[in-house]
């Protein structure tokens, strides 16, 4: 391992501790050509922040991330705050020359999201949009056989992602249902991973026909006992075509009783089919027209040694979980960022996270209108 790169971290919650985990893996696990040095961790109450730098193993902490920005140590900034504090917070460390990881959505809107890939642009640094789920060895190996031709002509791409977090209509309010601090819902939420894995699989999205909902219109926020407006969606539903002529239908709720955290994707070619489930995360259904009477899906464990990213882990059949994505995310932007080169197509790069916004605003705007609408 070469080079050493101090990183900073914003935020501390769930993603903070994903990433962290992540990037203290890359030196355990990886050969990445940069060695990455967890220098500091900023957040909001002391005591909390505190103690997450020293269980994590960051050297110091600030209570003002603007301060950790001036930090001479830090080359890479990771930003894991919720979505209202994307933007402004990641442009400042492009302006300091930060590098940039920011979690996704990568803003409230496109507008946002467009002002932060020109910021990068122009500053030169290199930049990520963390959408985990390309970093799925079975999600690449997808990739790859769709990419390679195997599959034929893509028809079809249809995607879920299912959770059940807001079916309790007396479910807190949460940072996550109010406009001001999450721009869209669901949508956003978890939609923008489907969103993105269409883009990544497939191809561009060029017109959708969406319809949002929110079933639930008021919720007791837990801060302050008051019951307050849901003023963004619980889910929604869109048809898509891709510029390659593909269909597709993809859809985000959290209403889906019985599904804790259910992202389902398949694709149909002309001479065969993909399918995924994250509940089986090891594994890729992969059906070929051309094995005749023998043809059907089959199921392939996706843990050989030649597979995506399985040489860094376990013998093939010792399988992986969740979090392994975020550290193979983390590895890619390593080796990027020691060539000083984009990130994409592998990875969404600030570009494509304003592609994946824009894409959510013709869904709304659709839904609002009623009709379908081209994006952008
Ligand atoms: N890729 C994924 O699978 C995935 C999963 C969950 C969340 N996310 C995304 O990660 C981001 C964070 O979500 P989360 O679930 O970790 O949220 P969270 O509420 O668990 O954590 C947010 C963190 O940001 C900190 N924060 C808020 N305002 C701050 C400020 N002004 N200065 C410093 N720190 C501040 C909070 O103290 C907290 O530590 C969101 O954008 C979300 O969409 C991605």
């Amino acid at each position: 391992m070469g080079r050493v790169v101090g990183v900073g971290l914003i935020g501390h919650g769930f993603m903070g501790r994903a990433h962290s985990l992540a990037w203290r893996n890359i030196v355990l696990f990886t050969d990445s050509p940069i060695k990455p040095m967890l220098k500091a961790v900023a957040g909001r109450r002391e005591d909390a922040v505190r103690d997450f730098a020293s269980r994590f193993g960051f050297e110091r902490y600030y209570m003002d991330y603007r301060l950790m920005l001036k930090d001479p140590d830090i080359e890479v900034i990771d930003n894991v705050t919720p979505n209202h504090m994307h933007k402004g917070p990641t442009i400042e460390a492009i302006e300091a020359g930060k590098h940039v990881i920011v979690e996704k959505p990568p803003a409230l809107n496109a507008q946002e999201a467009y002002e932060m890939y020109k910021a990068a642009e122009r500053a030169g640094v290199v930049n990520m949009v963390a959408f985990n789920y390309r970093f799925v060895p079975a999600m690449v190996l997808a990739r790859q056989l769709i990419s390679s031709g195997r599959l034929g002509r893509i028809y079809h791409f249809r995607a879920f992602y299912l959770q059940q977090s807001l079916a309790d209509p007396n479910a807190p309010l949460t940072w996550r249902l109010r406009r001001e601090y999450a721009g869209y819902g669901t949508l956003a939420d978890l939609g923008s991973h489907v969103i993105d894995l269409a883009r990544y699989l497939i191809d561009e999205i060029t017109e959708v026909n969406g319809r949002l909902y929110t079933f639930n219109r008021f919720r007791v926020n837990p801060a302050t006992g008051v019951r307050e407006e849901v003023n963004v969606d619980e889910g929604f539903t869109a048809m898509v075509k891709l510029r390659n002529g593909a269909v597709g239908i993809v859809e985000a709720s959290k209403l889906a009783t019985g599904h804790y955290n259910s992202l389902t994707i398949e694709v149909n070619g002309s001479e065969g089919s993909i399918r995924f489930d994250l509940e089986r995360i090891n594994e890729l259904e992969a059906h070929f027209t051309g094995d005749g009477e023998l043809s059907g899906f089959r199921r392939i464990l996706v843990t050989q040694r030649t597979h995506p990213f399985m040489r860094f882990w376990w013998p093939p059949g010792h399988v992986i979980g969740w979090e392994h994505t975020f550290t193979h995310e983390i590895y890619h932007f390593l080796v990027r960022l020691s060539e000083r080169r984009d990130v994409s197509p592998e990875a969404a790069s600030f570009k494509d996270g304003w592609r994946v916004m824009s894409i959510i605003e013709a869904i709304a705007k659709s839904s609002e209108e009623g009709r379908w609408v081209s994006a952008p």
